[in-house]
């Protein structure tokens, strides 16, 4: 079922302009489209952003990177003037996020990690409801409103009640609405959350062809598939930015290949392994090693484990091994942003319920 989100729409993102969002300077080409320094949020006792610094220049795609918590919707909430840093401070296309809220709220667009449509209404309904909220010039409506669902492929379905929806098609529906007034930086939190493989791909097709559009698109994910098409990503752990570069880049700074191991007991396998000096990595699905050179390494490592070796794959550095080689643990859906200490309590308590 899709998750709707609790916070009428309206009251979160409402815009008071005097001026049409189109009708604004779009900025420099050279002032970076994001800027953000020492950006931090505390709620409570809960440190959730602890003073991130980093760029998005106009037109990149941006990804940031992280596990469940690690910080990204907060990030993004301070971005787009829904919620107050504690410290620090950000500009979105060339406005400060406090002082200049209104102005931000014009040149951006946003697609929230929960759904917000309204149900009740057609996609059509939907879409006109948010050309009001942010003035769009009626006589526009129509040309706009025909483009942005021919992006996504929902011109058919303009009539149809949203309720009728698949979660695809929702979310495809949500960013179009977030176009609809033609921003300068579109943010998108986890807009493949929850959809089947087929339907994440689609949505990419569509992520990748509002680039055509000359948007700079800011988006969180915690799948590693996903965050390779971005040109930089930013990996969040615990509200830090850990590395922010290429993906190529980040996969070099590894300077390793991965070896999976997986064994009769990898406990053992990973004492034997730690014995003999080797890089050795709990992972969902057994152990991984790294070493400079896996060919080479591979006869070394067979006479290493001390237990039956039932299966070992040697790769390159993948995004998963970036997030080891700078958190120490996976950043799998299933680990839950767990260390493999952690993950280790939490078999061990399920296997004793
Ligand atoms: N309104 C709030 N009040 C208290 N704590 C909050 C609030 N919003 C977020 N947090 C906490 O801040 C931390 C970061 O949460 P956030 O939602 O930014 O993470 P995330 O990276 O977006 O995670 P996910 O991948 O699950 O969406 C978490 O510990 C969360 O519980
Ligand atoms: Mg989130």
């Amino acid at each position: 079922m899709p998750r709707w989100h609790s916070v009428p729409y309206i009251c979160r993102m409402s815009v008071h302009s005097e001026s049409r969002p189109e009708s604004v300077s779009s900025g420099s080409k050279e002032l970076p489209a994001i800027q953000v320094a020492d950006l931090a949020k505390r709620f409570g006792s809960i440190d959730a952003v602890r003073g991130v610094s980093f760029d998005v220049k106009p037109g990149e795609l941006f990804a940031f990177l992280g596990p469940n918590g690690a910080g990204k919707t907060t990030t993004i909430n301070m971005l787009c003037t829904l919620a107050r840093p504690s410290a620090g401070g950000a500009s979105v296309a060339g406005f400060d996020i406090v002082r200049q809220a209104q102005q931000v709220r014009q040149r951006i667009g946003l697609v929230f990690q929960n759904y917000t449509l309204d149900p009740q209404l057609t996609a059509e309904e939907n879409l006109r409801f948010h050309a009001v909220l942010y003035r769009v010039p009626r006589s526009e409506v129509p040309a706009r409103m025909e483009r942005v669902l021919k992006l996504v492929d929902l011109l058919d379905r303009q009539n149809s009640r949203v309720a009728t929806f698949s979660g695809g098609m929702i979310r495809r529906l949500e960013i179009a609405r977030a176009l609809l007034h033609t921003p300068q930086i579109l943010f998108l939190d986890e807009p493949t959350v929850g959809l089947d493989p087929q339907t994440r791909s689609r949505m990419w097709h569509d992520v990748l062809q509002m680039r055509e559009e000359d948007v700079t698109i800011f988006l969180t994910t915690h799948y590693l598939d996903e965050a390779e098409n971005a040109d930089r990503i930013a990996i969040m752990d615990h509200g830090e930015i850990v590395a922010c570069d290429t993906p190529t880049a980040l996969k070099a700074m590894v300077g390793a290949d991965a070896v999976d191991l997986v064994t009769a007991d990898d406990t053992v396998a990973q004492e034997s392994l730690l014995r003999c000096g080797y890089d050795t990595h709990v992972t969902a699905d057994g152990l991984r090693v790294y070493v400079p050179d896996g060919a080479r390494a591979v006869s070394g490592l067979v006479a290493s484990v001390d237990v039956e070796l039932q299966q070992l794959r040697v790769h390159r550095p993948t995004l998963d091994d970036v997030f080891m080689h700078f958190t120490g643990r996976e950043i799998r859906d299933d680990g839950g942003g767990l260390t493999a200490q952690e993950q280790q309590v939490r078999t061990v308590t399920t296997s004793q319920r």
